[in-house]
């Protein structure tokens, strides 16, 4: 290895003031901080933009210049290697974060530092913007830098602007550009990434990265995470991150279409990160002037582990990202599994009553509840003609939501409203709002196409089919928005340059969510996508909560859901008891507990015994649910190579926790041998264990008071076997 001191940048060494608004033009070092890491960036003498450091936060700001003095420095020409945002065509020779044609033809690209400013957005959130400009066309840059103090959390953008004399094209545009040095004399870079598809996201693959590229992306336009969704774990070392021990990153890209991360791990052993929009079959023209702001990506470093990471990702998005993020859910009765698109006036009457009976906060009605020429009887019809069924609901969804109310429940609906079914009024009607291509066969997904969001007049529509049924129904509670399909034949019947189709069917879409937000700002919604072919933190500020899977099989679930939490928050996640799996009703129900509990079983078909339990549980949970959704989550026993799977829940104040554990592996003999150990409680505290959430006629094997001390050291027995395959702790303080 080879070392070269940075003697240029140690003289001209100057800390960056992070005084809001202060513009600086000179400055050396620009140091991002939070409570626990600096992403320093530094203004080399020719005015290149580079990484300096990313990493923990060093005691004296001004050492942060020292970094470069005892790092592997590349050389020539390789210089590029840690710029801050890899310009294309001049001295870079790795993967770009931009390529453009200039208005000449001209493919190069530089870019040089201008200016900076830093903005003090609140006591938590800092923006830094960075202006870069190429010092030949007149073509610049601006790099934000959203830091979010306590969370450690950073979200990264650009902003793209020329005033060239002609249209640029823009071939690649990524929001964020990292550079990773591995940690301690081990390098390595472990990627944990997910795959799936329907009935199993978020299927987990852990692998040490190879010198090259590493993609993950997608190119499905819409239901895009259907194979792929749009986050990542690095852990930094010899070794992949443990729950809590190791360095590990978390990011993603905020955006709700094609996305695209690429993971390069350099000639001099370092991981440089670009991720943002998938530029795939994307060139976007930019008139002068005019500015292309990509979307953000975010990410969080941790040095205490995954477990560590997860509960500042959480917590951020709780307090910044997800809507409502801090308030309440409504838990509910859903009636896809029980009647599918097979129901009536009468049977949801019934389906009402059984929502008061089981003692949730609302009804919510799925699929099938519309169309008349072409009735939304299965799934090959129906879809784009919003109006309600007259066979099935001769006095349309008004009548339902007074009843609803009369019954003492809220009412929710589900739409699919960027979609249509070639058998449809609304296809038949508007055929050039279809997104397809005009000389080739049309190919569907689930027998339906994509309305192109793309086009105004389509956006007008999507707008209104949700805005009507709140116009005529004010009461209406709750929203499930689905979109089923993926993106074939992308082509617009409208859009100038087709080549924008993949990113402005998102701005679209955006528009359409922004303008349903700004009329109904709190009503809440699920972002589902045939299960969960849609989960991101562009969506999510729109959204309250996201629907993980249609795989509702509680083991699988255990697995699904584990693997989200890394990234998002359980008051978010929408958990439905339904028929899936062979597990007893108590299982089924602890597992969607974990979460935001929801019913979709056919409540009047239950056993006495079994209702009996659903009822309790579901108060049960009204007392643990603050604790869930706001608290902090510790992940204690990994359901990946142990026979019993255990989550645990802790609230701000150490003062109440929840703990679920699960017998998931049933070979003989196998169940909860040794202590379990708790987490995140105060040693100092006494704490009560009890058995909650007990299955009527079963009685409590665990309970006792103990110091968090003592839970957290030695730990507590759940006793989970074959004939307790789930158990659920609460551990509150005694006073
Ligand atoms: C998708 C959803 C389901 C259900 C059906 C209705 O598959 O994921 O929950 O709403 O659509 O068609």
């Amino acid at each position: 290895m080879k070392f070269k001191p940075r003697l240029t940048s140690l003289l001209s060494l100057f800390i960056a003031g992070m005084l809001p608004g202060a513009l600086i033009a000179q400055s050396s070092l620009i140091p991002i901080e939070t409570a626990s890491n600096a992403l320093v960036l530094r203004v080399e003498p020719n005015k290149d933009l580079r990484i300096a450091y990313f990493g923990k936060r060093l005691s004296r700001s001004d050492e942060y210049g020292l970094v470069a003095s005892v790092n592997h420095q590349p050389s020539d020409p390789s210089d590029e290697f840690n710029s801050a945002y890899t310009p294309s065509g001049s001295r870079n020779l790795l993967e770009p974060a931009i390529t453009v044609a200039h208005a000449d033809g001209n493919y190069s690209l530089d870019l040089r530092f201008v200016s900076q400013q830093v903005t003090k957005v609140n006591d938590d959130e800092t923006l830094l913007t960075v202006l870069l400009k190429d010092p030949v066309y007149d073509f610049e840059v601006t790099l934000y830098y959203k830091s979010y103090y306590k969370e450690d959390v950073i979200e990264q953008w650009s902003m793209i602007r020329h005033h060239e004399k002609g249209n640029v094209i823009l071939y690649k545009y990524a929001s964020a550009n990292l550079h990773l040095v591995s940690d301690g004399g081990a390098n390595g870079f472990w990627l944990r990434q997910y795959h799936g598809d329907w009935a199993k996201e978020m299927q987990p693959e852990e692998t040490r990265l190879t010198h090259g590229i590493k993609t993950l992306d997608t190119k499905l336009g819409t239901r895009a995470n259907l194979y792929q969704p749009p986050v990542f774990m690095v852990s930094l070392g010899s070794r992949p991150a443990t729950e809590d021990e190791g360095t590990v990153l978390y990011g993603g890209v905020e955006w709700s279409g094609n996305f695209r991360v690429d993971l390069e791990l350099d000639p001099q052993e370092n991981l440089r990160v670009i991720a943002g929009i998938n530029n795939y079959a994307s060139p976007y023209t930019l008139a002068p002037n005019d500015a292309f702001t990509t979307p953000a990506c975010w990410y969080v470093l941790s040095d205490k582990g995954k477990g560590d990471a997860s509960r500042k990702v959480q917590r951020w998005a709780r307090d910044r990202k997800l809507l409502d993020g801090n308030g309440n859910r409504l838990t509910l009765l859903n009636n896809w599994e029980s009647t599918y698109f097979d129901f009536n006036e009468s049977k949801l009457a019934d389906l009402l009553k059984d929502t008061k009976k089981l003692g949730v906060d609302l009804f919510l009605l799925d699929d099938g509840w519309f169309a008349n020429k072409y009735p939304r009887n299965d799934d090959h019809a129906g879809l784009g003609d919003w109006q309600p069924n007259r066979s099935k609901l001769p006095n349309g969804i008004a009548s339902l939501v007074k009843e609803a109310q009369s019954d003492g429940v809220k009412f929710g609906i589900w739409v699919e409203p960027e979609m249509v079914n070639p058998r449809s009024e609304l296809y038949e009607q508007h055929p050039d709002w279809v997104v397809k291509q005009p000389k080739r066969e049309e190919h569907y997904f689930r027998n339906q196409l994509v309305l192109d969001l793309t086009d105004p007049k389509v956006q007008d529509f999507v707008f209104g089919v949700v805005d009507g049924l709140f116009t005529q129904n004010r009461d209406l509670a709750y929203i499930k928005w689905d979109c089923n399909a993926v993106i074939f034949n992308a082509a617009s019947a409208t859009l100038k340059d087709q080549s924008h189709f993949y990113v402005d069917y998102v701005r679209g879409l955006y528009k359409v969510l922004e303008r349903l937000r700004a009329k109904y700002p709190k009503v809440p919604m699920m972002l589902c996508s045939g299960g969960g072919g849609r989960v991101d933190y562009g969506a999510l500020q729109y959204f309250t909560e996201y629907w993980p899977s249609d795989n509702t099989d509680p083991l699988e679930r255990i697995f699904i859901q584990w693997e989200y939490s890394y990234f998002y928050p359980a008051i978010a996640s929408s958990n439905h008891v339904t028929d899936w799996g062979k597990q007893p009703l108590k299982f089924r129900t602890d597992v969607a507990m974990m979460g935001k509990l929801g019913f979709d079983i056919v409540i009047s078909k239950l056993s006495p015994q079994d209702l009996e339990y659903v009822q309790g549980a579901v108060r049960t949970y009204n007392d643990i649910k603050g604790v869930v959704w706001h608290g902090d989550q510790y992940r204690l026993s990994d359901p990946s190579g142990n026979s019993v799977a255990s989550m645990q829940y802790v609230d701000e104040e150490k003062s109440r926790s929840v703990v679920f554990s699960y017998l998931v592996n049933y070979r003989y003999g196998t169940g909860s041998l040794l202590p379990v150990k708790l987490k995140g409680l105060d040693a100092a505290k006494k704490y009560r264990v009890s058995e909650i959430d007990l299955y009527p006629g079963t009685s409590s094997r665990v309970g006792g008071v103990y110091s968090g001390d003592f839970l957290m050291k030695v730990g507590i027995n759940p006793d989970v076997h074959q004939e307790r395959m789930s158990v659920v702790l609460s551990v509150n303080e005694e006073k």
